[in-house]
């Protein structure tokens, strides 16, 4: 895993506040990094990672992009704008860790943008609605549940390799890692990364 340092940005809302539902739980967690920066740092900082991301991905090479309802648009069109428009978008069904909203739905959908670098894909298929998978235990604010990012991977040929700019707890590593894929995994926020290093060597060590 590598390491980046970045100085933290003033945020609107602390993440704690935004992405759980009672003060209780999961109270102490670390800040997310660049949550709540105004839209055009956020703009720009995505554009630049995509940018990166694609010049990196070999040519048939896949891009996969997690978001909620609200930026979805937003981000297509930062993914079109970095040279790779979406092919389709993969429906993430969160049911038990989705949030009450008074008086309406619950926000029980995530979304997972995808895109393809030129020609050359692989002879691959999976599902485009990804069914119900829950946390066993909660270390990051936004943490994926493995068996999400293990669907992701059903049309990344074995062997492949992945780059997460965003690790988070090092999720798609430790998806990687039972699946038989290498993978390079950046995190600013240093407890996030320690936590991801120590999901990874407590798999590699069993
Ligand atoms: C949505 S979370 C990812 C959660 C991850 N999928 C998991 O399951 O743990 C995004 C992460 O990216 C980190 N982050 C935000 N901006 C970053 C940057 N510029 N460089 C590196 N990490 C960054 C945040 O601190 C946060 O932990």
């Amino acid at each position: 895993m590598w390491k980046i340092q970045l100085s933290l940005r003033q945020r609107s809302k602390p993440s704690s506040k935004k992405y759980i539902s009672s003060e209780s739980q999961y109270q102490k967690a670390p800040e997310i990094a660049f949550d709540g920066i105004p839209e055009t740092e956020w703009k720009q900082l995505l554009l630049s990672v995509f940018k990166h991301s694609i010049r990196l991905l070999k040519p048939g090479g896949l891009i996969a992009v997690f978001t909620d309802w609200r930026r979805l648009e937003k981000m297509a069109s930062l993914m079109a704008q970095a040279g790779l428009p979406p092919k389709g978008v993969v429906v993430w069904d969160k049911t038990a860790g989705s949030r009450p909203v008074k008086g309406g739905f619950n926000l029980q959908t995530e979304f997972i943008l995808w895109g393809r670098k030129g020609s050359g894909a692989p002879e691959l298929y999976a599902h485009g609605v990804i069914t119900p998978a829950t946390l066993t235990k909660r270390q990051h604010l936004t943490q994926k549940p493995v068996k999400v990012i293990e669907h992701l991977l059903k049309v990344v040929p074995k062997g492949g390799k992945i780059l997460d700019p965003f690790a988070g707890v090092a999720t798609t590593g430790v998806a990687c890692l039972k699946n038989g894929y290498s993978f390079t995994s950046v995190e600013v926020v240093p407890e996030y990364f320690e936590i991801g290093c120590r999901r990874l060597k407590e798999l590699e060590n069993n």
